[in-house]
């Protein structure tokens, strides 16, 4: 049976890559399938939350009772995740946003230079989406994620607090099979509670069956929230 535990409650997710368009037919973008934050849209959706999905370029089709919203860049994703954030109980950035796009983008084609063999591009920092939306007052809850591929508890204890999150969802990317285009994914949850950080690791499962696991925890840190 399903369990409608999230009804009422309006999520919006951000997934997917970003793409920074260097001209009108070249970008710069990453490997991000997409595949977690559906899994958690559609999760949340399942149980009966009210889902907002901006969604970076995947070939991916929204999961049922999703409302899915379009983007290219970083920029544009910001645009869209500070509109629904605003009227969000939980923000969850799932998405891989590019760190740099191109400090102009130029109009027409770039060109070959015959008379070197480099060339050097000039890239600007991307605003970062989740800190943004973590500096909001009022705010949604906000969880955020980290892909590693070392010292993953210490990097993601330290984003978590850097940007102000809620919860951080951390994953190794390094390991064969898992995270990154897989479809399954291990993780290890870090949340502030009072004045620690408490951990939760959830073993190696189905992006869905670890998907509902964030869910729970989510859901948890939301009753806690709301009870303060
Ligand atoms: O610093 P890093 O990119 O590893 O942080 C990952 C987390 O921050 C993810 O939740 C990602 O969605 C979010 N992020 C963001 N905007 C950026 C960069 C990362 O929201 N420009």
């Amino acid at each position: 049976p399903v369990v409608r535990d999230a009804e009422a409650l309006r999520v919006t997710i951000t997934a997917g890559p970003t793409r920074e368009a260097l001209d009108p037919v070249r970008y710069l973008s990453n490997h991000s399938s997409g595949k977690m934050g559906y899994a958690l849209a559609e999760a949340w959706a399942r149980r009966g939350a009210q889902v907002r999905l901006i969604s970076g370029p995947v070939t991916l089709a929204a999961p049922t009772n999703v409302e899915r919203v379009d983007v290219t860049s970083a920029s544009e994703m910001l645009s869209a995740a500070e509109q629904s954030a605003a009227e969000s109980d939980i923000f969850i950035g799932c998405a891989a946003v590019a760190d740099y796009r191109a400090d102009t983008v130029a109009e027409h084609k770039l060109k070959k230079a015959d008379a070197s063999d480099t060339m050097t591009l000039t890239l600007v920092k991307n605003p970062d989406i989740v800190a943004t939306i973590a500096a909001r007052s009022p705010r949604p809850l906000v969880v955020g994620f980290a892909a590693e591929t070392r010292d993953l508890e210490r990097y993601a204890r330290d984003k978590l607090t850097r940007k102000g999150m809620d919860m951080i969802v951390a994953n190794d990317v390094s390991s064969a099979g898992l995270g990154f285009g897989a479809d399954d994914n291990a993780a290890l949850l870090l949340w502030h509670a009072d004045d620690t950080i408490e951990r939760q690791a959830l073993p190696a499962q189905a992006k869905t069956d670890l998907a509902d696991a964030i869910v729970d925890r989510v859901l948890s840190l939301y009753a806690n929230r709301a009870a303060t």
